[in-house]
């Protein structure tokens, strides 16, 4: 993100450059018909301007209102006479406007013109990309305790399949990381995207946005150019968000449990909200992390500077106070698509991505990069940032750290606490890689893993050379992680049709069945059908 800051800064200055220009021009007057240099840019002259002010403004005589236009209102008259409060000056020989089409032969930029052709899904917003590839979609909006007005995509079924309310579907919510929007899910080809996959496997796809983000920035009482609407960090968004969306998507779709899938920053936040709310927990049916951050001791790449500029980070924010840390408008749109056009010969967009992520591990399909950058970073709060820089100072999985006083009066401690993950009671499935940067493989083995109960961690697969991203464009991602979790899903429906169908059997039963024997039977059946562990 700095990058992109950096690239922003230099061509406002080179395009400065091209506009100023020499003032130790000699100072001779003008003559009457200036002709310049083709290769010479204008330069305006302060002298004929003051030479031949009286002239003009001599000229000039205050306008005049038709009666008609200004019914009952006397004309104007000038406020003082204009000749007489000025000198009399020599008169100045008369002026005529330079020709001015003459002069647009301007030089030829340096730069080599190149074919813009923008992806149309560089353009679109969410909607419109599900759209454009023919999946149904719908636009939710959900208000959270603290006013926050997020927005949820839904992709109720495939694209071959009509909507059919009488089997219920599971329900499939996809949340996205740090200074994304549901987008992610969606940026490759259908047969590659996890939002179209899941849709396809005749999943109802929920996908989530967080506050701050393109899709998430208002409020129902305040402006997002209100500072105090930036007050947030991934904390609040653990604490409020998440239950606000899971429990819309819930009620909508009438169900009590649901598959969660976060990556990265979505994971993280489940794993706070899962630490201290296990009433909370008991809605997720099973939680999927991919790119898990929690720890982020062994973080690389720009995360790993943001650690290091910490104070001075600090500094900038106690000064500045809350705002948006780098929003997704228009205007980044077009200069990605532009500069990364052309992306397998323009190293900038590269770069870019993979000094955030992770080195390039050859999944990517280039061509997609305008795609990926035109819709992320899609903003947050400098809050935020802040909040994970602080993840990586410190190297603890921590609240936001207010500051000494702000600290003993919220928390009680002087150090903000930790989350503590050894209280999860959920049902995890971790996906991770050596390669990626933010989730460091040491940090998910080194803490995660080991912190996280048993009962809570029923798998955790390390994927080879998937970079942070790659978990959600790499052309390896639906085979190694989108039909293992479609694979873990179906054998779970499997076992909740066992379940129900045992407990309708008993339920069928005639009273007059020795209930001890019932009970002891279904008791038997249901520790059984409990303990059928998938994998
Ligand atoms: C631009 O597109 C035209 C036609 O599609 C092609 O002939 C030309 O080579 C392209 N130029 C560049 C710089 O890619
Ligand atoms: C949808 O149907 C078409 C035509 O029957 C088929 O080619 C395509 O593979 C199907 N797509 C999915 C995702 O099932
Ligand atoms: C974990 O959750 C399950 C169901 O969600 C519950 O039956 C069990 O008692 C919980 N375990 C603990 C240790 O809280
Ligand atoms: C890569 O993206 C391009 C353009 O979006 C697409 O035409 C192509 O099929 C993609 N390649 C792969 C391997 O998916
Ligand atoms: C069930 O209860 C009956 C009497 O109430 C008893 O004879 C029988 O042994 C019990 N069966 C079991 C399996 O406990
Ligand atoms: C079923 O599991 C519960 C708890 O693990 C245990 O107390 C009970 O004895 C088991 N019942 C049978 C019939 O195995």
């Amino acid at each position: 993100m700095l990058f992109l800051l950096f690239i922003f800064l230099s061509i406002f200055r080179i395009s400065s450059q091209q506009f100023t220009t020499n003032d130790d021009d000699d100072l001779t007057p003008p003559p009457n018909i200036i002709t310049y240099k083709t290769s010479e840019v204008p330069v305006l002259r302060t002298d004929f301007f003051t030479n031949s002010l009286p002239e003009i403004q001599t000229t000039l005589s205050a306008p005049r209102l038709t009666p008609e236009f200004a019914p009952g209102f006397p004309p104007l008259t000038p406020l003082w006479d204009v000749p007489s409060m000025l000198p009399t000056l020599p008169t100045p020989p008369p002026f005529t406007f330079p020709t001015f089409p003459t002069l647009p032969t301007i030089p030829p930029p340096t730069i080599k013109p190149v074919n813009i052709t923008i992806d149309p899904e560089a353009i679109m917003d969410v909607p419109e990309i599900i759209a454009h590839w023919g999946y149904p979609v719908e636009t939710h909006k959900v208000v959270t305790p603290d006013g926050y007005i997020l927005t949820l995509h839904r992709i109720p079924h495939g694209i071959n399949k009509t909507s059919s309310t009488r089997t219920k579907k599971p329900v499939v919510f996809l949340q996205h990381g740090l200074l994304c929007t549901s987008s992610i899910w969606l940026l490759n080809l259908p047969h590659q995207s996890a939002g179209y996959i899941f849709a396809d496997q005749g999943y109802d796809v929920w996908l989530g946005n967080m506050r701050g983000n393109t899709y998430s920035k208002s409020h129902l009482r305040m402006n997002s150019m209100d500072p105090k609407f930036w007050k947030f960090s991934w904390e609040e968004m653990a604490r409020y968000d998440l239950e606000s969306m899971v429990d819309y998507v819930l009620k909508s779709t009438k169900q009590e449990q649901l598959y969660y899938i976060g990556h990265s920053q979505g994971a993280l936040t489940m794993f706070a909200k899962m630490s201290q709310d296990g009433q909370f927990s008991r809605k997720i049916r099973k939680f999927f992390a991919m790119a898990p951050v929690a720890r982020m001791s062994h973080v690389k790449g720009l995360f790993h500077d943001l650690g290091e500029i910490y104070d001075q980070y600090n500094m900038v924010y106690q000064v500045f106070g809350d705002g948006e840390f780098l929003t997704n408008n228009i205007f980044t749109k077009l200069m990605t698509d532009i500069l990364c056009d052309q992306a397998n010969n323009n190293p900038i967009c590269e770069n870019f991505i993979f000094a955030v992520s992770g080195p390039n591990s050859n999944q990517f399909n280039n061509s997609r990069i305008g795609i990926y950058l035109a819709h992320n970073p899609a903003g947050t709060s400098s809050r935020n940032m802040l909040h994970f820089a602080q993840m990586v100072k410190t190297r603890r999985m921590a609240r936001f750290d207010q500051g000494r006083d702000l600290n003993l009066k919220y928390y009680g401690h002087v150090i903000p606490p930790e989350y503590d993950l050894r209280k999860i009671n959920s049902s995890i499935y971790l996906f991770y890689s050596d390669l990626d940067w933010l989730a460091n493989s040491n940090d998910v083995e080194g803490y995660l893993i080991p912190m996280l109960p048993k009962n809570s961690l029923k798998k955790s697969t390390k994927l080879k050379d998937f970079n942070h991203n790659d978990f959600l464009w790499g052309m390896r991602a639906r085979a190694e992680i989108y039909e293992k979790i479609i694979d873990t899903i179906t054998l779970d429906q499997r076992k909740i049709k066992l379940q129900d169908g045992v407990q309708k059997y008993f339920d069928s039963l005639p009273t007059s069945f020795p209930s001890n024997l019932s009970d002891t039977l279904l008791q038997t059946v249901r520790n059984e059908t409990m303990e059928f562990e998938l994998d």
